[in-house]
């Protein structure tokens, strides 16, 4: 049977800093002293991120951009259900050149895109959630840095699990030496859902950065925070097993595993792939210490020879990971403070994601170094 760790024996330590607590979720679309936020980009992911925006108490979303003009319509329709009113544009220049009022920006727009506009947002000198990655490329990861540190704007990147309840409780856990010494983080991601069809650029690795930079990177970020710092080496094995040229032109892989090595000889090891039948599915997010080891997606742990698993004090645990990610951003946009997803550590995530996917197409072990330096 589970017992219970108290929260005091682990809340205090800094790391991945989220809320402290949830701010209620009341709508805060008529109040006249909230952030103005706009979003650019409200195709799958954009509208989930607006949702979740609608419910934070001191942000109020007065306008909607995509190139789809239907996509634009929709999310306005969200922001008027939520009882506000937001102005719809196809063009986001067009948009911030109008609406001097708006003081932060979302982008959720496909990742080839996010370096341009993204820099584009923050030359405008508007504080900007970014959805991940970072960029495709390491020269534009760099770019985007740049570009935050010039400006000096609230800068939050799309790593949301970061601060879902059960996993930043975990973390919290983690870094106050509740496993003892990290010694190794395994992760699976076989998601059971098949391709996602329905976002032909996610298809050209050109466009998404390929599967690991795109969506593998969400869990190697947890990873890399719980570990610290950024891995040494990365070697890996992947490609097209099974969706052959399905859709038709297909570049991005459809299953690797990928193995990173951080110093004094921690190491990740993690697997991706669509071609997991239903009752072979799952996601795997696990940590192994010294003294014990702790599930991220539950927020639980075991002691090394304990044969009980122990579920962790989870605050906000009935919170979603979106929510939690927008009400710490505008908490950072209006305080003054750094987010956990800022720029230096986005940049390392992408990075990390970019060597592993080198290293699988070149078929080499590739060092942080050399992306570094790419
Ligand atoms: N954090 C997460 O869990 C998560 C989950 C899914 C996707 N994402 C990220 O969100 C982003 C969008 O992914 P998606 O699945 O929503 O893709 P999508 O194709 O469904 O939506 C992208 C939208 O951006 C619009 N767009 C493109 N260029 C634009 C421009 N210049 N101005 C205005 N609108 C523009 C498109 O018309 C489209 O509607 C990607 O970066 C992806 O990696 C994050």
């Amino acid at each position: 049977m589970a017992s219970s760790v108290t929260r005091r024996t682990f809340l205090q330590v800094p790391v991945a800093a989220t809320v402290a607590g949830a701010p209620a979720i009341v709508s805060a679309q008529t109040r006249g002293d909230a952030l103005r936020v706009a979003f650019i980009g409200t195709g799958n992911r954009g509208t989930a991120d607006l949702q979740a925006m609608l419910k934070v108490a001191g942000a109020q979303v007065v306008a909607v951009c995509d190139l789809i003009p239907e996509r634009a319509q929709n999310a306005a329709s969200l922001v008027a259900a939520a009882g506000g009113s937001a102005k719809v544009f196809t063009d986001f220049r067009k948009m911030l050149d109008e609406m001097k009022e708006i003081d932060t920006v979302v982008v959720a727009t496909p990742d080839w895109t996010h370096k341009d506009i993204d820099i584009a947002v923050l030359e405008m000198g508007k504080h900007l959630y970014a959805e991940k990655p970072l960029a495709v490329t390491p020269e534009d990861c760099r770019a985007v840095l740049r570009e935050v540190k010039r400006t000096g704007k609230t800068f939050q990147v799309g790593f949301q699990l970061r601060h879902d309840p059960a996993t930043n409780a975990a973390m919290k856990f983690i870094a106050g030496g509740g496993i003892g010494r990290v010694l190794m983080c395994h992760g699976i991601r076989h998601s059971g859902e098949g391709l996602p069809r329905n976002i032909p650029w996610y298809h050209d690795r050109t466009k998404s950065g390929d599967m690991l930079t795109d969506q593998g990177i969400h869990i190697l970020d947890l990873f890399r925070g719980v570990i610290g710092g950024h891995p040494l080496r990365a070697y890996g094995v992947g490609g097209i097993n099974l969706f052959k040229n399905e859709p038709p032109g297909r570049t991005s892989m459809d299953g690797y595993s990928v193995i990173y090595e951080y110093a004094n000889g921690v190491y990740i090891n993690f697997s991706h792939h669509y071609y997991d039948p239903p009752r072979f599915t799952g996601t795997w997010e696990k940590v192994f210490g010294s003294d014990g080891s702790v599930d991220l997606v539950k927020g639980t742990w075991q002691g090394r020879e304990k044969r009980e698993t122990i579920q962790l004090d989870i605050p906000d645990a009935k919170q979603d990971s979106t929510y939690m990610a927008m009400a710490h951003f505008v908490d950072c946009v209006r305080n003054g403070k750094q987010p956990t997803n800022n720029v230096d550590s986005a940049i390392e995530s992408t990075l990390q994601a970019l060597m592993g996917t080198k290293a699988i197409y070149e078929k080499r072990i590739v060092t942080w170094e050399e992306i570094s330096a790419a």
